[in-house]
């Protein structure tokens, strides 16, 4: 079987220098918040150009903690696509408000802004108080933070970037940590630049802000661990991680060029015959996923096809979020949601990393088209 993301090539290019890192980590034994740590979220701030970044324990901690900072709770509406990996929504229930889902763009995958002021609107019926709006950068793609932010500022929302799979992308020459008030990642192992476990970050200029979330990813601390002044959470990034994590920033830029590479070859070799993803001008994509969208009812033949020939395939998302049993309950947007169904039944996703070679992925276009060109 082909893999889907092939951690394990990867794991061999670098394979040295992250022994030595953990090695290094093992030495001195400091496992929390050890010198990698604050190495690494500098190394990290430079790399999108932000000024602080606060590491924790996942993506969804990442949310969480951004939340948690700025004190939204019950009776808070935070505004979401309904298309996305389900973390987005989670943990705007966690902190006790509501989720209220908004459509996607079909070519884009990513929120559509037009439909936030409508949300706002449903969510005020509802004697909510609209507090945050939470964009993704779906499959990797930056989503529209010009017309997020129009849209956003006018109802005064506080935006959080949900950039867990789109961080190391870039709008208008951006990298995406530096749009919104603040933006979480995701290092699971997966993820474009992922770690080897649980981890995640949050990114802002907002040094009050990024204050809290200190404090809060440790027990609330106030001057010592021992003074708690919030009600917090344990949420750190294990130094083992951070080591490993600063050893795989620096090939993080090549390896977005190699998967903008397969991405562009997959798109030049099957946009006759399925919908490809598109990428609008001033935008990039990290391309954690390369999904394509498959009409009439033909997703599910073409995935047994390919797996026949051993290549897997992923559907994110089969459901989505508003038609979700834990979901279902929470109000949608005034313009509805229908965008985000009609993706659900057609999209299908190809594998895709840094290291698919040309033989393999030529392998991989011949079987898609032999499946679907009759
Ligand atoms: C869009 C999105 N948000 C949040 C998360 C949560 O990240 P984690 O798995 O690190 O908690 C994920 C992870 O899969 C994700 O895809």
């Amino acid at each position: 079987m082909i893999p889907f993301i092939d951690v394990v090539a990867q794991r061999r290019r670098l394979g040295g220098a992250i022994d030595a890192a953990v090695a290094r980590v093992l030495g001195h034994c400091q496992f929390m918040l050890g010198p990698e740590v604050k190495a690494f979220e500098a190394e990290l701030a430079a790399f999108c150009g932000a000024k602080h970044v606060v590491t924790c324990a996942s993506g969804t901690d990442a949310l969480v903690l951004a939340l948690r900072a700025k004190g939204i709770g019950p009776g808070d509406a935070v505004i979401c696509p309904s298309f996305t990996f389900c973390a987005t929504a989670e943990v705007v229930a966690l902190v006790g408000a509501t989720p209220v889902f908004v459509d996607v763009d079909a070519a884009t995958f990513n929120i559509d802004a037009k439909g936030i002021a409508g949300a706002v609107a449903v969510a005020k019926r509802a004697g909510l108080t609209p507090k945050a709006v939470i964009p993704v950068d779906l499959f990797g793609l930056a989503a529209d933070h010009v017309a997020i932010a129009d849209a956003a500022n006018g109802e005064d929302l506080f935006i959080l970037d949900d950039a867990a799979q789109g961080f190391g992308a870039t709008f208008n020459n951006r990298r995406l940590g530096t749009f919104g008030h603040a933006t979480a990642t995701s290092f699971f192992p997966a993820k474009p630049l992922g770690c080897y476990g649980d981890g995640g970050a949050v990114i802002t200029d907002d040094g009050d802000l990024a204050e809290i979330m200190r404090s809060l990813r440790m027990h609330g601390q106030g001057s010592d661990r021992y003074d708690n002044v919030r009600i917090g959470l344990a949420s750190r990034l294990d130094t083992i991680q951070a080591a490993i994590l600063t050893e795989k920033l620096k090939i993080f830029p090549d390896e977005i060029a190699a998967r903008d590479r397969v991405a562009r070859r997959y798109s030049e070799a099957l946009s006759d015959v399925v919908t490809t993803p598109s990428v609008p001008a001033g935008m990039s994509s990290v391309w954690a996923q390369y999904t394509i969208r498959v009409s009439d009812n033909r997703r599910d033949a073409l995935a047994v096809a390919l797996k026949a020939e051993g290549i897997p395939t992923a559907i994110y998302y089969p459901i989505p979020l508003h038609r979700q049993q834990a979901y279902k309950h929470y109000p949608v947007g005034e313009g509805g949601v229908a965008v985000s169904d009609r993706l659900a039944g057609e999209v299908i996703s190809l594998p895709m990393h840094a290291y698919l070679d040309e033989p393999t992925q030529d392998r991989i276009i011949a079987a898609v088209r032999r499946a679907l060109v009759p």
